[in-house]
């Protein structure tokens, strides 16, 4: 008997994994498609990778105005898709090394009863059982995946060849990616949004001002957007990005009565299900489909199995990254959130223009807003759009995790010239 079966190897599941092992519990980990889920083979990884070199590309296209020249600087996509694959066997190589101690197998999972799970023809028992079974994208109705023509972030991330044209529907997180990527690579890229403006969720000003960007850079955006009123003839490409439906059938659920909500499994505070000995954790919870919340809330599924549930997981501080050019990353509270908590706030805004460090690379389009509580002048959270927005954020994150007051910022020292210290400069 396992203490511990853990269904699905995404980051969720491998960090649930390592903690419990860490802590002395046997564990067995069961995957039935490549260790690392979404995040190693389908998403976060994959994705930066092919964003790195269309970085490369472009920085050798503007060279000249550093004073560098790289004449007909070009890119071959078949070889930037062999280093990408090259990362995730790399990394998935590195993940199953720290597999050592744990049971590892490759099957379909399906939970029979509160402590029995079927594994090909065996079963296998356990004390506690975490479901970490990721999503996948949600499909629309009335534009099935085929593919070939339309299709999802799964099939985009291996293209072999650059489409000459491609229509992304629904303007969110991988739209927006997806977008400045193949635009880099010279795709003719058009954004059907269905809401007022990209990026819904975020700070407003930060989607009005990746549209502008994006419209300078020849993507046309269509906000208020309805998809029946297209010709999908036009476009060699159709990627369809509007959300992602957690993984929740084929693993008995139903005969166990697990409770779903938001079509994910219905989690408490302590990541337990509506079956006491059962937790879940990452994107089959329809919480935030972030990798690092995953991770997060796998953590925390051990350790509340370890504790007898005395970790609470409740209004973490969790930051989100848009990795764009320019990049977006926000954590906290956004001006609208703080309005509707009934929280009086005040705005402090950096424009990257007025940054030294941002002229020296050249990238000063964006901005360093942060968020105060006016009465307590706690920082409350804040948004970042510009240069290396996605590292830039754990300082914020920093911030509203520890409670830091503005005062408290503004007393410490920043190095200079960095992007880092914009974000005193904002708060000056
Ligand atoms: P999303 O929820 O970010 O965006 C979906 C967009 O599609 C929304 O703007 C929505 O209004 C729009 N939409 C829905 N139906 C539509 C329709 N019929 N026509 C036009 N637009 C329509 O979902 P997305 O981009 O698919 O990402 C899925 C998840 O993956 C998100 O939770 C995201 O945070 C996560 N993710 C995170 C990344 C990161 O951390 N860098 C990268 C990629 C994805």
């Amino acid at each position: 008997m396992y203490d511990l079966v853990v269904i699905g190897a995404g980051w969720a599941g491998f960090n649930a994994a390592l903690r419990a092992k860490d802590s002395g519990l046997k564990v067995c980990l069961i995957e039935s498609g490549q260790i690392g889920g979404t995040c190693l083979n389908r998403g976060c990884i994959p994705t930066k990778a092919l964003i790195a070199s269309a970085k490369v590309y472009s920085l050798l296209k503007k060279s000249s105005g550093f004073g560098v020249e790289s004449d007909n600087p070009r890119f071959n996509l078949s070889k930037i898709q062999e280093r990408k694959n090259k990362l995730i066997l790399d990394l998935a190589q590195g993940i199953q090394s720290r597999l050592a101690g744990i049971d590892f197998v490759k099957s379909n999972a399906e939970i029979i009863s509160k402590h029995e799970i079927k594994v090909d023809a065996r079963i296998v028992s356990a004390e506690f059982i975490l479901i970490s079974t990721g999503s996948r994208p949600a499909e629309l109705a009335q534009l099935k995946f085929d593919a070939v023509k339309i299709i999802s972030s799964d099939e985009i991330l291996s293209l072999l060849s650059v489409p000459r044209s491609l229509l992304i529907i629904g303007g969110g997180v991988i739209g927006c990616e997806f977008a400045g990527l193949f635009s880099t690579l010279g795709t003719e890229v058009s954004i059907l949004e269905k809401l007022p403006l990209l990026l819904p969720g975020e700070d407003k000003e930060a989607a009005r001002k990746l549209e502008v960007i994006f419209k300078k850079k020849g993507i046309k955006v269509y906000t208020n957007a309805d998809i029946s009123a297209i010709d999908l003839n036009v476009y060699e490409k159709v990627l369809v990005c509007v959300g992602r439906i957690p993984n929740v059938s084929g693993l008995g659920l139903e005969g166990l009565g697990l409770k779903l909500e938001n079509r994910g499994i219905a989690v408490d505070d302590y990541l337990r299900t509506s079956v006491g000995n059962i937790y879940a954790a990452g994107d089959c919870t329809a919480k935030i489909m972030l990798a690092h919340y995953a991770a997060y809330q796998g953590v925390a599924a051990v350790e509340n199995m370890i504790s007898g549930n005395k970790y609470k997981v409740n209004n973490p501080v969790v930051p989100a990254c848009i990795f764009c050019d320019p990049e977006i990353a926000s954590v906290g509270l956004n001006e609208e959130k703080a309005q509707v908590a009934g929280l009086s706030v005040k705005v402090h805004k950096f424009d990257f223009r007025a940054s030294a460090m941002a002229r020296i690379i050249d990238e000063c389009e964006g901005f360093i807003k942060v968020i105060s509580n006016q009465d307590t002048e706690e920082v409350i959270g804040g948004c970042i759009i510009g240069p290396k927005a996605t590292e830039l954020i754990a300082i914020l994150t920093m911030a509203v995790s520890a409670h830091l007051k503005v005062s408290q910022i503004r007393a410490i020292i920043f190095a200079h010239p960095t992007l880092s210290e914009s974000l005193r400069e904002s708060i000056i």
